[in-house]
């Protein structure tokens, strides 16, 4: 079974057809069935990933690591600046042209917007974007539409609040984008310093999706989902700004408790004190599962990318 997947790269949302994210949606879910028939070990045995990451990351690299593992493959990888020859003064561009010499794919996670496609321009192995700066996140973005889907069942039909920092937060810039595919209704949820970027709402205008934008947090008691942000401390300028609006919200159980619609809780992770840690237990507290899912999606996307020969279920 080989999936049709027009894209060698994963760099930015625009690139996705409402097919493409089927198509995502059920390889993932082919993949799970496979890992549970323990067939997935040899479907990448002699592929080899390179993990880039030039900004911090936990999960999003120990996911696509484990992903890799999972699949068979190997992995080789570069974590920070320091450690790498950029901060010898090498451009990415001769960093990749050798990356290429060594990979059968690339992900690459760096604090300047468009970096990945530059990256990719530079080699002809997959690259895929695990974040680039404020711009994109589209591994995560396809994780959160995965988790969406996997616990409502449908992703048509929802009301989805957004929550804390939509200027900076890249996760959300790529939901929101993914999202545009689907007939859905928008909350956003932010102080006015840190609403969500004019280009967004002009898309959601031009794509006849109905939002709302608010500064009242009690605004996603009527939401099926909530998707709660941290305030991205690293991308502000001025940090008097951030340390004014770093408690603007602070999610905790009796508010989750207080929607109406057993509001799903989701968040990219990591939490700072948005996400206070008593909404943890309650069932719709789904932001662990969120990373989970993130394991699954991602073998799911190196499969693509690299067009491999999927076994039988
Ligand atoms: C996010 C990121 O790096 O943009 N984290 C992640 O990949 N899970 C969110 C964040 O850092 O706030």
């Amino acid at each position: 079974m080989k999936p049709e997947f027009p894209h060698k790269d994963i760099i930015d949302p625009d690139q996705f057809s409402k097919k493409d994210l089927e198509t995502i949606l059920s390889t993932t879910e082919y993949l799970i069935t496979l890992q549970k028939q323990n067939k997935t070990q040899n479907i990448l045995k002699n592929y080899l990933m390179a993990s880039l990451f030039f900004e911090s990351s936990t999960r999003t690299r120990l996911s696509f690591e484990t992903a890799m593992l999972r699949l068979g493959g190997q992995v080789i990888s570069t974590v920070g600046f320091q450690f790498s020859s950029i901060s010898k003064g090498e451009t990415l561009y001769d960093t990749m042209k050798m990356i290429e010499a060594y990979a059968d794919i690339a992900v690459i996670r760096h604090p300047v917007e468009g970096s990945s496609r530059i990256a990719a321009s530079a080699v002809s192995i997959p690259i895929i974007n695990a974040g680039d700066g404020a711009g994109h996140h589209p591994t995560q973005a396809l994780l959160d539409l995965y988790t969406i889907y996997k616990e409502k069942g449908t992703i048509d039909g929802l009301k989805i609040a957004f929550i804390g920092d939509l200027k900076f937060g890249r996760t959300i810039h790529s939901l929101v984008k993914l999202l545009t595919h689907y007939d859905v209704e928008m909350v956003f949820i932010s102080p006015i310093d840190l609403a969500i970027p004019e280009a967004y709402r002009k898309e959601l205008k031009k794509k006849n999706i109905e939002f709302e934008e608010t500064e009242d947090i009690k605004a996603f008691w009527d939401c099926d989902v909530a998707y709660v942000t941290r305030i991205q401390e690293e991308r502000f300028v001025d940090k008097d700004e951030y340390e004014r609006l770093k408690n603007s919200y602070v999610i905790n159980k009796s508010l989750v408790l207080a929607s109406k619609k057993n509001t799903l809780i989701m968040h990219p992770l990591p939490r700072v004190n948005e996400l206070s840690t008593d909404v943890d237990d309650l069932p719709n507290a789904a932001y662990f599962r969120q990373a989970r899912y993130g394991v699954d999606v991602r073998m799911a996307l190196l499969c693509l990318c690299l067009k491999v020969e999927l076994p039988d279920i």
